[in-house]
């Protein structure tokens, strides 16, 4: 059975670390030029449902650089409109692959797939998790601030995908997660309980005053408020969020030397302010630039287990 990557919790704290560290010494060796060829020959095809800078061209650049190559295609181009069974082009896709990448709406979606895929399928981005986000934002603070246990992370915005990954990855690795957040977009009780029950170590909180939440920050992370998907709603939320910008008024409350921090894309002027994203503490492009890293060093380590 292939290992899949749909959340997370599909790996052990160990593997997650061994990943960061594959990730971190081919990102090294980049640097200096050496790309090794670890994977000729190989396919990484990806299926989205929804629009992609960052994601479907740095898993394609990553699966290039590593010897392979990628093949992209939307999932109603691949049939999933009703065209054929999902038991079929998972069967389908899967014999000319060695790596499937989804993004969907719907996150049952990607675990279906990947319970009928005969190669590992790597959640790209689903209304629920953004697993390859966070371990990205890992590998960066890792190389920032060496050390990831006992750091506090700050996310100010929604209790989305990218919140819920984060805070994941937080539990796994000893760092404190805390959501400031208004009423109504909280990250879900049946989330926290089961996080709580998987790491009682962890510490996942939230509060609804972003101010006394970013006192104590190594970085302030935010994401947009309207996900893909939610363009509805967006003004309702643009509302809703009113005091939690992260600007230059809120930064003044945390300490000086706090890290911001995106996955992007942003909504400049809403959840951010360009002088908090284009200032000196803003690992944005960092956090951009490691996806490819991440990536190559994820399929290595998939492919390496799998092989
Ligand atoms: N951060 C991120 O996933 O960006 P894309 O939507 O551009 O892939
Ligand atoms: N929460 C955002 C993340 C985009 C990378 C979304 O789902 O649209």
């Amino acid at each position: 059975m292939p290992r899949h990557l749909t959340s997370l919790l599909d790996l052990s704290t160990i593997e997650l670390m061994s990943v960061l560290d594959t990730a971190a010494d081919l990102k090294a060796r980049y640097k200096v030029g050496d790309r090794p060829q670890l994977f000729p020959g190989r396919v990484l095809a990806q299926l989205f449902e929804k629009p992609s800078l960052r994601t479907r061209n740095s898993f394609e650049a990553a699966m290039v650089n590593l010897g392979g190559g990628g093949i992209f295609l939307t999932t109603a181009e691949a049939g999933l409109n009703g065209r054929e069974s999902l038991h079929d082009v998972a069967t389908v896709l899967s014999s000319y692959s060695d790596i499937i990448t989804m993004r969907t709406f719907s996150h049952t979606l990607i675990e279906q797939f990947a319970a009928l895929s005969s190669c590992p399928v790597i959640n790209a981005l689903s209304d629920d998790r953004h697993p390859c986000q966070a371990l990205t934002d890992l590998m960066t603070l890792r190389e920032v601030f060496g050390e990831l246990a006992g750091l506090h992370i700050v996310f100010v915005g929604d209790g989305n995908n990218v919140a819920i990954s984060l805070a994941t990855a937080c539990a796994m690795t000893g760092m404190k997660f805390t959501l400031a957040v208004p009423a109504g977009f909280e990250l879900s009780a049946a989330f926290l309980s089961d996080l709580k029950a998987r790491y009682p170590d962890s510490d996942v909180s939230q509060t609804g005053d972003p101010h006394e939440a970013v006192a104590t920050a190594n970085v302030i992370y935010t994401d947009v408020w309207a996900s893909m998907g939610q363009e509805e709603e967006a003004e309702r939320r643009i509302k809703a969020f009113t005091g939690f910008q992260v600007n230059r008024e809120l930064t003044k409350s945390a300490p000086a030397e706090a890290k911001f921090m995106h996955d992007l894309p942003a909504k400049r002027g809403l959840e951010v302010t360009d002088e908090v994203i284009d200032g000196d503490q803003s690992i944005v492009f960092l956090q951009a630039e490691n996806r490819m890293h991440l990536a190559r060093g994820l399929f290595t380590w998939m492919l390496s287990a799998d092989s």
